[in-house]
């Protein structure tokens, strides 16, 4: 079979989006310092575009997170393949994520880390596919809602590969 795909975000089109999601963050936050904690590896692009375009200081933390179930559906079963490096306790913390599908994977994550104190706890997602959505999560930064299709490039990956894509596509096994 043979793998092709369309594009759907232009790379200029995620640089605009970028921008003002960074400009929302860096007005609500109001110099105060930010956490972001990139969720591995596919929100690594983001988080690195993103970040550059914050005006106050920024750390980063990372976390490795893999769902494991029976065939292509994850299941509610998250395994923590990486922890953060340092404690968030009384920090503001931005959770950067490529894509959230059923939600299954924040859902999690969002408690976990609640747990830990942080003085604030948001979600930054670069995409939304809701026509997928088992677990109810309120996002507050959000880049594009998409289709319900399979989607490489700019960190998303099919077994792999496509993650250095500077561009958002849909991927077909034709
Ligand atoms: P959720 O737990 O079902 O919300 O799944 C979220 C994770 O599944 C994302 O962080 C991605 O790693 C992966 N994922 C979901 N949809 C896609 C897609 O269209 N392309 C690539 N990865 C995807
Ligand atoms: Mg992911």
């Amino acid at each position: 079979m043979k793998e092709t795909i369309s594009v759907l975000i232009p790379e200029k089109e995620i640089e605009k989006r970028i921008s003002e999601l960074a400009e929302e963050i860096s007005k609500d936050f109001d110099g105060k310092t930010i956490t972001l904690i990139c969720i591995l590896k596919g929100g690594v692009m983001f988080m690195v575009d993103l970040a550059k375009k914050i005006k106050q200081n920024v750390e980063f933390d990372f976390m490795d997170v893999s769902s494991y179930g029976n065939g292509k559906e994850s299941s509610g079963n998250i395994k923590i393949n990486r922890d953060l490096e340092n404690p968030i306790e009384g920090k503001n913390i931005i959770i950067i994520e490529d894509i959230i599908d059923s939600g299954r994977t924040l859902n999690y994550l969002y408690r976990y880390l609640k747990d830990k104190k942080p003085l604030s706890l948001k979600i930054c997602t670069l995409l939304d596919k809701p026509e997928r959505r088992v677990f109810d999560i309120h996002v507050d930064y959000k880049g594009f809602e998409i289709p319900d299709e399979f989607i490489v490039g700019y960190g998303l990956d099919y077994a792999e590969k496509y993650r250095n894509l500077p561009y958002i596509g849909i991927l077909k096994n034709e």
